[in-house]
């Protein structure tokens, strides 16, 4: 596994496994394979209802809190001070953790300054390692740059290799924060598992397309969360530390780029 290291010095794997959608028993058995697998870092949310068996998950792995990097956010119901501090609390006796190490703010709402502060709050008291928000484009960081007292170690966006916004990976590199993926597959929308480009490259590596589509983002200083309910895709998600890609295939990948967000982000 690779890390990267967040301005504060906190060490963060740079694949981890994404939980939208995986709760339940099903979710249980998916995340207790991902950690059998190796990955180290879980991102859930209050949004996906399932930090209850993310937390399960991690005590029957046997692993020790310290092994596993939980990932949490806080998301639109929690929209004042108050209720982003009752709400962490929530997240933190689902999870069965007194700490979190990460806590991001899922989107930017209107009342994200009241929200921020609380979690500047929960970061000094202990109960996160580090702070950071999430779909926040350039001049929505920048702003609340400008206005808080603890920068974002953090910013989870949409990025694949449709989307993967090296520019805003710079601007917000230049400030000491660390870009994160959500959706590196597209979620889907498109089929990047057949992508050609991907599948040739990849076949020069005997790498899928999948493989060489989170090496592309890794490659450029881009943290990622494939999720899969599939062991061997897990498997094949997580082997991706054992190749690089040439300054020349990561041009060519580049060309598969488009200007707009799959998910209608502005
Ligand atoms: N901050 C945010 O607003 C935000 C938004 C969206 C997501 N997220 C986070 O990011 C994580 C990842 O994003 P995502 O779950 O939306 O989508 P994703 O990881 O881009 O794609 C998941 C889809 O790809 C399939 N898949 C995974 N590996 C595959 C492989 N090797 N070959 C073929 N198919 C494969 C999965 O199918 P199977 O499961 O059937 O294998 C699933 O349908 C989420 O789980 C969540 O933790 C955050």
């Amino acid at each position: 596994m690779e890390y990267f290291t967040l301005y504060n010095g906190v060490k963060m794997p740079a694949l981890g496994f994404g939980t939208w959608t995986l709760r339940g028993e099903e979710g249980r058995r998916c995340i207790g394979e991902a950690l059998a697998v190796g990955y180290r870092l879980l991102d859930t949310a209050r949004m996906y209802q399932n930090e209850e068996t993310v937390g399960q998950a991690v005590r029957d792995s046997g692993l020790g809190r310290e092994e596993v990097f939980l990932t949490t956010k806080l998301w639109q119901p929690s929209n004042s001070y108050q209720k982003a501090k009752s709400d962490l609390d929530r997240s933190l006796q689902a999870l069965g953790t007194d700490y979190v190490d990460l806590l991001l703010l899922h989107e930017p709402y209107p009342e994200r300054l009241e929200m921020y502060r609380a979690m500047e709050e929960a970061y000094k008291a202990g109960k996160a390692r580090a702070i950071g928000v999430s779909n926040f484009n350039a001049e929505e960081y920048e702003s609340l740059v400008q206005q808080c007292e603890i920068r974002p170690a953090v910013n989870q966006v949409e990025s694949h290799v449709y989307y993967p916004r090296l520019e805003l990976c710079r601007t917000l590199a230049a400030q000491g924060t660390q870009m994160q993926s959500w959706a590196p597959f597209t979620e889907g929308r498109r089929d990047l598992f057949h992508e050609p480009i991907l599948m040739e490259i990849g076949a020069a590596h005997g790498k899928t397309a999948a493989q060489t589509a989170l090496r592309y983002l890794v490659q450029n200083g881009i943290a990622v969360i494939p999720k899969s309910a599939h062991r061997e895709r897990m498997e094949e998600n997580f082997a991706v530390f054992d190749f690089s890609l040439t300054g020349e295939e990561m041009a060519r990948i580049g060309t598969l780029k488009g200007p707009d967000s799959l998910f209608g982000w502005p």
